[in-house]
This record gives structure tokens, sequence and C-alpha cells, in this order.
């Protein structure tokens, strides 16, 4: 139990707007994360009833533990948007987005710009524990010369009934540049002991098992998730817990099949739209230091439509590509879409 809801593991997806959409989440549910979490999603926008904001809602069962991440300004709007959220379905934890350091968020008084308001942050959590389930918040680190301190403001947050916090080893002012500090980060878990989760810079399996080792109960999963579809179970694996090979180190042919698994149903349920994308973006993904991934990459960034890239992937055969003097190359989508 970590933060009032059951899970298998402490490694977890984070929330990724325009990428943690339900396929996403069942994806990486699939593949060992102990919980996931939707994209932050305004509590405004399900008040006024936005029919895309609602989509964001969509899931079944086969991806619980699934915390629901709400961002807005206020408690009543943050209550009214939990309220409609959960007649809609279940979902393990509501999370409050005090993160999101992007203008159009914080200029609103949402995201990050809680951390500079703590009485009304609180006020948020405080509301939203009347619906009776576990009430968690995302937060960043506080500068130091502000006043107030990462911990204070934690403080703040638990005295109003939160049931757990991330912190993202960075401030609001860096964004998503710099280095996240990650010894930062543990020292706030280090004062609330099994109530802070970490985040920041986790590409490889010790990134993430150094958050647990320095005292946080969960880490999350985030771009690290985009360059390496199977840092998860990887790191799961590096934790001692039984993760298939396939899993582990899967062929390129297994590879291909977690693709074509994980894309399939985005089409059936999302879109072909998303599906191009995120078989173009989890290109990058995966296949990685085998022979023929470029080339593979290279003609995926020219398909034109789910379709066409359905019969690339089907009938491309590792076995058969030129040997050698192909280079690794970094493609990242999840960058790009930030900038
Ligand atoms: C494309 C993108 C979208 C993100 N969307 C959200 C979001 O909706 N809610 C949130 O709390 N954090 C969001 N984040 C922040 C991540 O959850 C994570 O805390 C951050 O990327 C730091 O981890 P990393 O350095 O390992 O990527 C986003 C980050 C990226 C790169």
């Amino acid at each position: 139990m970590v933060g009032g809801v059951e899970v298998d593991n402490q490694i977890w997806l984070a929330p990724l707007a325009g990428i943690t959409f339900a396929s996403f989440r069942r994806f990486h549910r699939a593949l060992g994360a102990g919980l996931v979490h939707t994209e932050m999603v305004s509590a405004l926008g399900l008040k006024y009833k936005g029919r895309k904001t609602k989509e964001l809602l969509y899931g079944g069962d086969d991806e619980a533990p699934c915390a629901l991440q709400l961002f807005g300004s206020s408690a009543d709007d943050l209550s009214a948007g939990a309220e409609i959220a959960l007649e809609m379905r279940e979902f393990a934890a509501l999370e409050v987005n005090m993160a999101c350091p992007m203008p159009k968020v914080t200029k609103k008084g949402a995201g990050a710009k809680l951390l500079e308001k703590a009485g009304e942050a609180a006020a948020i959590v405080k509301g939203l524990k009347r619906f009776g389930i576990p009430v968690w918040a995302k937060v960043r680190l506080i500068p130091r010369d502000s006043g107030d301190t990462t911990e204070d403001f934690c403080a703040r947050l638990f005295e109003a009934g939160a049931d757990f916090i991330f912190v993202h080893g960075r401030t609001p002012a860096q964004r998503y540049e710099g280095r996240a500090s990650c010894a930062e980060v543990c020292g706030a878990a280090r004062a609330f002991p099994g109530r802070i989760g970490g985040s920041g810079d986790c590409y490889a399996p010790e990134d993430l098992t150094a958050y647990l080792d320095g005292g946080c109960a969960a880490a999350l999963a985030a771009r690290g998730a985009l360059r390496d579809a199977l840092l998860i179970p990887r790191t799961l694996a590096a934790l001692g817990a039984e993760v298939p090979e396939e899993l582990r180190s899967p062929s390129p042919e297994a590879q291909k099949e977690l693709l074509l698994r994980l894309c399939g149903g985005i089409c059936g349920t999302e879109g072909e739209r998303l599906a191009l994308m995120t078989a173009r973006r989890m290109l990058g993904a995966l296949f990685r230091g085998f022979e023929g991934a470029p080339r593979l990459r290279r003609a995926g960034a020219a398909a034109a439509s789910w379709g066409e890239m359905e019969a690339l992937l089907a009938g491309f055969s590792f076995e058969s590509s030129p040997q050698g003097g192909e280079k690794e190359e970094e493609i990242n989508g999840a960058d790009a879409s930030l900038n």
C-alpha cells in the first residue's frame, strides 16, 4: 500500500500530457508499472463539460490502479471537476498538479503557480478529501531563495489531508532543463517517510532505484519510458522482481509484436492519427542496438498512415537487414513536443 493505494510495486508511469492516454497506460500496466497516471486534465474543462476533456478520462479495469491528475486554480473548480470525473468512472487516487511550469497553465493560477499559494493549495487538498479516495499532489522543488521550503509546503498539504506527494527535482524556473536533484527530493522523502514519491531524470533503472534507495516510496518513469519502452520492466528486474525474459531483453521480433499490440490498441480506441504518432515515437524507444533499427525508424518516419506503418512493421525483417554500417540515432518525440 502506497499513498492509500494497493500497488504491486513502486515503479510507476508518470503523468505525461498528450501521451498517457488509455492505451498507453494499459500498455505500461501490462509491462509491469505498479500504477499509471492520466495526463493532467483541466478541472474547468470538465466543469464546462468539454467533450475532448472528458475523453481524457476514458479507460477500463485493465489499467487499474490509475491516478487521475487534475489541474486548476481553486478548491471549487477542482472539486467540481473531480465530482464529474468520479461520476464517469473510478480512479485509485485524485492527484492535483502543482508542478506544471508552462505559462499557459501558471498564468491561470494553476500548476506550479500553486507553489506560491500554500493556503489555496491546502484548501484544494482539503476540498478533495470529501470524495473518500486518496488525495495526492505533484509538486516541484521550491527555490531556496523564496522564503518557503519544499518540506514546509509538503507539510501544509499533509496537514490538509494529502495522502501522498510526488516531488519533481527541478524548480519551476528550470522547466525541463538542467539536472533534477534526486538528493533534494530524497531529503524531502526522509522528512516524510513513506509519503513522498520522486521524479526527474529517470532514464535508466539505476536512476529510478536511486529515488527508492534515497527514501522515496515510489519513483516515476517519464521521458525515460519514451526513450526506452522497456525501462519499467528492466527496472523491476533490477529490483529483483520476476520479469519474463521477453520483457527484460526481448528479440526485435518480440518488440515488433509489442509495438503492433500497443498501436493496434490505440488505433481501435483513440484513433488512427494517434496510433501513427505513437508508433513513430516508439520506434525511437524500441529496437535499440539492433542492426536495421535506424532503417526501420527512417521508413517509419515516412509512413503516411497507421495502415502504412502497420504494413511496414509486419513486413520488416531484422534478419534480412543490412549488416553493419548503421548508426543508432536519437529520436525523441517527447523532448521535441516540449519545444
Ligand atoms: C511531454 C511531457 C508531458 C508532461 N505532462 C505532465 C503532466 O500532464 N502532469 C505532470 O504532473 N507532469 C507532467 N510532465 C512531467 C513528468 O511527469 C515528469 O515529472 C518530468 O518529466 C520529470 O521526469 P523526467 O526528467 O524523468 O522526464 C510532463 C513531462 C513531459 C516531458
